[in-house]
């Protein structure tokens, strides 16, 4: 590739999306080519691209939730008063619809080039560099630079993670019960007890199919109305489902419980459930959750990614609910741009510190689950497993007794089959070496979280497929997705052709061979790389698990790729080996040693060689087409590697 001038572009995402692979992977593409990336990540305002523009040659705007148009309603007249004299790039998913006649708008709206839909990475790279050809590059004030750079700049603040005194939790309990009116209802910890040693236990199901070596099959679903999410629940239990959860809509997941009173209101009088993505706890309130656990009279589970986790675990844990998912890690760093860790991290000490409580006191264990799955896309297992232990050791020292710990499918069978083994082997052995010897520690197989193939046919194979995988791994639980994952959320056909699917799967998987010479060698390098990870935290921390968290963030010894975070460094680089296997394209600064970044590096090459392309410096095509694989159906069949 042609050297090119320093040229600066600004960098970054407007809208309310989350989600920031695309725009990792340009930053990569942009920066290893030679260009000076300043890179905001998502969810900016248009204010901030104005200010930062006159030092900027290039300004690349990204938005993917299709509303485009509605953020940049006041482009033009930013444009006409301030002339920073550079470039504007937009691009994206500008539109919900196909887009016809936007290039034209957008473009009269003062932008120089606009992309209306997804554009592949080489065709913007060849734009940029036509565009910038012959301009002078201007050079970024460090006083701007270091306004920008994400992780160093928003130090975090103090943590702790001794055990939440009781005390506390009664005050700030008070404020937490507070914060929506059903929050009262859950006020009474006796009386909740009373009720909640009644109810089936996640964890009781959980010990008995360790016990005798069988997987939990569960399901996702959630539905505005109670009456709806019933019928669901009662058909998935006629499958024969043994334990149950609801997907938390995004209105409670943002703590905006109007928004969510507003959606439950438009579902009754329209009858339709579209305006509402998932089940809305609070609202519904302890009652509501009663008569659900009356009604259904499975073990259930609250699946959500919730900001402000406090009320949610309140009344849910009143409400007859005996598992909570979520942490300190894997519910901040992949899904909000300016959360503090320590915040999330008090947070989160609150819910497990309530956990535990209601075991210190009743006796009564309630399971905590960790989302390894984090975003999803490319996640090396050795650092899935380090969140998830580094999350379970935070809830134990709050007094927690049962732990779940997740990992997501990546489609190389001996590796996934690995991470299984060691996710559960490693935090058995950890909270046993730090003291922790009466938890239960379950294991969670989620089936491959990251974009779906569009083709039924592709869906179908790959769930099926998965299960075959899941049955051989062995989990405690395993969590079923369903043919539509590409498209929409699923009905309750969707969810039961996804349920059955995954029973025949599973059901055939003990007819299937296991490379077992191959899966040996994946855990034994799992193994030595999360327990490094691990190790460089609690060095990081002084000992003190909380701090290290943050520490490590901080210094990239914890780095999540294709993070929206600013709390993340966003260094590591994730891809496909030959096989299919998911390893560091860059370590970014994890502390690891010598041997393993060798190891890593010798796959990429071998991998870089297959696909033609010459150096490091091209790693962002291999990236790019490995996050776009399976979703574009550019695959023989799943798993990836047997
Ligand atoms: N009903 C069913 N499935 C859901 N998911 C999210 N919300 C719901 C819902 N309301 C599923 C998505 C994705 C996973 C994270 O959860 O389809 O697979
Ligand atoms: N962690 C939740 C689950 O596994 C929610 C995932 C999501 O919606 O992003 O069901």
């Amino acid at each position: 590739m042609p050297k090119v001038k320093p040229y600066s572009i600004l960098l970054g995402g407007i809208g309310g999306d989350s989600h920031s692979v695309g725009l990792t992977i340009l930053r990569q593409a942009l920066g290893t080519t030679g260009y000076e990336v300043l890179y905001l990540g998502i969810q900016n305002r248009l204010e901030k691209f104005f200010e930062l523009a006159p030092w900027f040659n290039l300004v690349m705007m990204s938005c993917i939730d299709g509303h485009a148009a509605h953020y940049l309603h006041d482009f033009p007249e930013y444009r006409a008063q301030v002339s920073p004299g550079c470039l504007w790039y937009l691009g994206g998913n500008l539109t919900i619809g196909e887009g016809f006649g936007w290039e034209r708008r957008f473009r009269e709206m003062g932008f120089d080039r606009v992309f209306v839909k997804f554009v592949d990475i080489e065709t913007v790279m060849e734009w940029v560099a036509k565009d910038l050809h012959q301009k002078d590059p201007k050079i970024i004030p460090s006083a701007v630079r270091s306004m920008i750079n994400p992780a160093q700049a928003y130090l975090d603040g103090p943590v702790s993670e001794s055990k939440l005194p009781e005390d506390d939790l009664k005050k700030t309990r008070g404020e937490v019960l507070q914060q929506w009116n059903t929050g009262i209802a859950a006020a009474d910890l006796d009386a909740n007890a009373e009720y909640l040693s009644k109810q089936p236990s996640f964890p009781a199901v959980q010990a008995m199919a360790k016990q005798k070596g069988i997987s939990i099959v569960q399901p996702r679903s959630g539905v505005p109305l109670l009456s709806e999410q019933i019928e669901h629940f009662n058909a998935f239990k006629s499958l024969g489902v043994q334990a149950l959860s609801y997907q938390v809509d995004s209105f409670t997941r943002n703590n905006n419980y109007r928004g969510a009173a507003e959606a439950i209101k438009e579902s009754w009088q329209g009858g339709s459930t579209a305006v509402l993505n998932g089940f809305p706890v609070i609202n519904h309130g302890v009652p509501g959750l009663r008569q659900i656990m009356s009604a259904v009279g499975l073990p259930m589970q609250t699946r959500h990614s919730t900001r402000d986790p406090r009320l949610l675990a309140e009344v849910s844990y009143a409400g007859g609910v005996t598992a909570f998912e979520g942490g300190a890690i894997c519910y901040n760093i992949p899904y909000y741009k300016d959360y503090p860790l320590s915040e999330s991290i008090g947070r989160w000490r609150y819910v497990d510190r309530l956990t535990g409580l209601y075991h210190d006191r009743y006796g009564i264990v309630l399971d905590r689950e960790y989302f390894g799955v984090l975003t999803g896309t490319l996640i090396p297992p050795s650092l899935a497993i380090t969140t998830c232990i580094l999350e379970a050791l935070l809830a134990v020292q709050q007094g927690v007794k049962c732990v779940s710990l997740g990992w997501a499918e990546q489609g190389h069978r001996p590796q996934d089959l690995a991470a299984i083994k060691v996710i559960g082997e490693m935090a058995e052995d950890v909270l046993d070496n730090m003291g922790y010897k009466d938890v239960q520690v379950n294991t969670v197989f989620n089936q491959y979280m990251a974009a779906f193939p569009q083709l039924p046919q592709m869906a179908e194979d790959l769930i099926y497929n998965s299960a075959v995988t899941a049955g051989l791994a062995c989990p405690t639980r395993i969590l079923v997705k369903t043919p539509v994952e590409a498209y929409k959320v699923p009905t309750m056909r969707d969810n039961l052709q996804g349920l059955m699917l995954v029973m025949q799967g599973v059901n055939v998987s003990q007819e299937e061979e296991i490379n077992a010479k191959a899966v040996e060698a994946e855990a034994l390098l799992i193994r030595q790389e999360a327990q490094q990870l691990f190790d460089s935290v609690i060095m990081a921390g002084g000992g003190n698990v909380a701090k290290g968290i943050v520490e490590a963030f901080s210094k990239g010894w914890l780095d999540v790729p294709f993070s929206p975070s600013m709390y993340n460094r966003g260094e590591v680089l994730t891809a496909r080996d030959r096989e299919g296997a998911v390893r560091y394209a860059n370590f970014g600064s994890l502390q690891m040693d010598k041997d393993i970044k060798q190891f890593h590096s010798e796959k990429m090459t071998e991998r870089r060689k297959l696909e033609g392309l010459k150096s490091e410096k091209e790693n962002y095509l291999l990236i790019e087409r490995d996050v776009l694989q399976i979703a574009r159906g550019q695959y023989e069949g799943w798993p990836l590697a047997k």
